[in-house]
This record gives structure tokens, C-alpha cells and sequence, in this order.
């Protein structure tokens, strides 16, 4: 399966902020945003990656992450002109994608809990075998900010509405999804919604007209946190660093994550905590 981190989109929300550097390159505690997702999808045992983001942003992440190689992954760069949506990110990606099922992560969803590596790797299974979508429902008090999807009593998905005014759930639609190969063809035939954009509702919502779409849901002990407003931000901030403090571990450290995999050996980690003379560099080498 082949990974896709969405990182473009105007940022306009966290102005000014955001007026210069892409809202996935802002900190959280103590590493970028991007390396949550980027982890997630290492988690998952994806090892080739395609980081698509704006035309003056796509550098600066070339910048950061280069190559991938030092990671024992493979990551590579495609821009999205403009922010055309999110199924868009399939239409960039055919190509990258190939013949294989493709995970799509959003670049600024932020995901936690004990357990989590294991529900990536059924799902990225699930695919493979059934050839169905996976997509993660978390319950939120302002389900109208999001996808929101209805379920039954058996937890089966029977609609599926972006943003709508009157939510017929509380259970949002997370930025993570897991597609089989069919998806490309399916973002080609998305139409346009009413904002403009190449919604990935609109592709959830072709899975689950074929009776194909699963829908997991992220229960109590799991944290998705939102980086939408400069309070989430911070808050999000905190989170991690609490989270990092009380646990002496270091959560989406792609590093870490990449040597505990076996993407990489010892001497690699060794080699990676050269020029860091600082607590991210003793905490990687305390790993050996
Ligand atoms: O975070 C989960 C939500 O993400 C889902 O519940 C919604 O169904 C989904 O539409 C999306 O909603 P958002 O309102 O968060 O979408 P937004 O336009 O903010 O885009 C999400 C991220 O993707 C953001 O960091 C910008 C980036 N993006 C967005 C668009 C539309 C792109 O890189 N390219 C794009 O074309």
C-alpha cells in the first residue's frame, strides 16, 4: 500500500501565522505538525510516501524531510496548484499510486492512543483482503465542522454529509483513510460540491452506495486532536507535551518510529542524533 500526507490548503484560519509558512510546518511541543501524520503512516508499515502540499510550501517539506532514505522509507513531492479539494489528492497521486490501495492522511490531523499501530495495520489488511475503504469516526461536540457520518445500531454507515447544517450524528469523520486501488477512478468522477472543491465525502460516499465502506470508531481512549484554531493549536501543543512528560516516550517521533519498525538499524539511529545536541538527540540515543 502507498502513503499520501495532504499538506497544502490556504491556512487562512490561523492567519497570521500561517501568512508565511504552511500550517503543517507550525510546531507542535516539540517536533513540525507533519511528522504526526508522517509517523501514522509509518505505524501502518507504509514505507512509500508521496507529500503533496502548495507550490511555495512543497520545498520547505523537501527541506525537512528530504529523500526519506535516512528513515528507511521513500518520500516524494507533488504540488497542488490550488486547494481543489481533497479527493484531488488521488488525481496528483495516480501515477505514485500505481496498480496499489493507497492510505490518504490529512498533514494536519494529530492522532493518539495505546493501540493505535495495530488498528492501522488491520485496516491496511482489511483493504488488501476485502477490497472495501476504512475510514475512523471520532465522536465530537461540533460534528457540523466536519464529515459526519450516521450509523446504525450494528455501527454500519448509513449516510455520510460534509459540514452539514444539521448533523445527523456526533460522529465526525477523521482526516485518515484507507482505499483499495478503486479510489482513482472514483476521484475522477467526483463532481465539484456547492463550495467548489473535490470533496473526499463525496468519495466516501461512492464506497458506501457499493455497500464497501467501514467505518471504525475511535473510542475513549484515543485523543484526534484538532489544529484548526490557534486555541487547538496550543492546546494540542500541551497535550503532546503532557502526554511526552508523564510517559518518558516521545509520541510521532519519525525516528523513533522508523528504528522500531526496523525501517532502520542502531548505527542509522546513531547517525541521525549526530547534529542534534539537544533533548530530541539524547532521547533518541537513550533508545540504543
Ligand atoms: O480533519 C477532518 C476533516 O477534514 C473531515 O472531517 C472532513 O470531511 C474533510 O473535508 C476535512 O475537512 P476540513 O474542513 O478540515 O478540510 P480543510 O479544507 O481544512 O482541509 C484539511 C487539510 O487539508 C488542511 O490542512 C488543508 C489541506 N488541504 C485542503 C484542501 C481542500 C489541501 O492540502 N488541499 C486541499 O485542496
Amino acid at each position: 500500500m502507498k502513503g499520501i500526507i495532504l499538506a497544502g490548503g490556504a491556512g487562512t484560519r490561523l492567519h497570521p501565522l500561517t501568512k508565511v509558512v504552511s500550517k503543517q510546518l507550525l510546531p507542535i511541543y516539540d517536533k513540525p505538525m507533519v511528522y504526526y501524520p508522517l509517523s501514522v503512516l509509518m505505524l501502518a508499515g507504509i514505507k512509500d510516501i508521496l507529500l503533496i502540499s502548495t507550490p511555495h510550501d512543497l520545498p520547505l517539506f523537501e527541506k525537512l524531510l528530504g529523500n526519506g532514505k535516512n528513515l528507511g522509507i521513500s518520500i516524494s513531492y507533488a504540488v497542488q496548484k490550488k486547494p481543489e479539494g481533497l479527493a484531488q489528492a488521488f488525481l496528483i497521486g495516480e501515477k505514485f499510486i500505481g496498480n496499489e490501495d493507497v492510505c490518504l492522511v490529512l498533514g494536519d490531523n494529530i492522532f493518539y492512543g495505546s493501540g493505535f499501530s495495530k488498528v492501522l495495520q488491520q485496516s491496511l489488511e482489511h483493504v488488501k483482503s476485502q477490497q472495501e475503504a476504512v475510514i475512523f469516526g471520532y465522536y465530537v461536540d461540533d460534528p457540523e465542522r466536519y464529515g459526519v457520518a450516521e450509523i446504525d445500531n450494528n455501527g454500519k454507515v448509513i449516510s455520510i454529509e460534509e459540514k452539514p447544517e444539521n448533523p445527523k450524528s456526533n460522529h465526525a469523520v477523521v482526516g485518515l483513510y484507507f482505499y483499495p486501488n478503486s479510489v482513482i477512478e472514483i476521484a475522477k468522477n467526483v463532481k465539484p460540491s456547492s463550495r467548489g472543491e473535490l470533496e473526499i465525502t463525496s468519495v466516501n460516499q461512492a464506497y458506501l452506495e457499493q455497500n464497501k465502506l467501514i467505518m471504525n470508531k475511535l473510542s475513549r481512549g484515543y485523543a484526534w486532536l484538532d489544529t484548526g484554531t490557534h486555541e487547538a493549536l496550543t492546546e494540542a501543543t500541551e497535550f503532546i507535551k503532557a502526554i511526552e512528560k508523564r510517559t518518558s516516550l516521545k509520541v510521532a517521533c519519525i525516528e523513533e518510529v522508523a528504528w522500531r519498525m526496523g525501517y532502520i538499524k542502531d548505527a542509522q539511529l546513531l547517525t541521525l542524533t549526530e547534529k542534534m545536541n539537544n533533548q530530541y538527540g539524547v532521547y533518541l540515543k537513550s533508545l540504543l
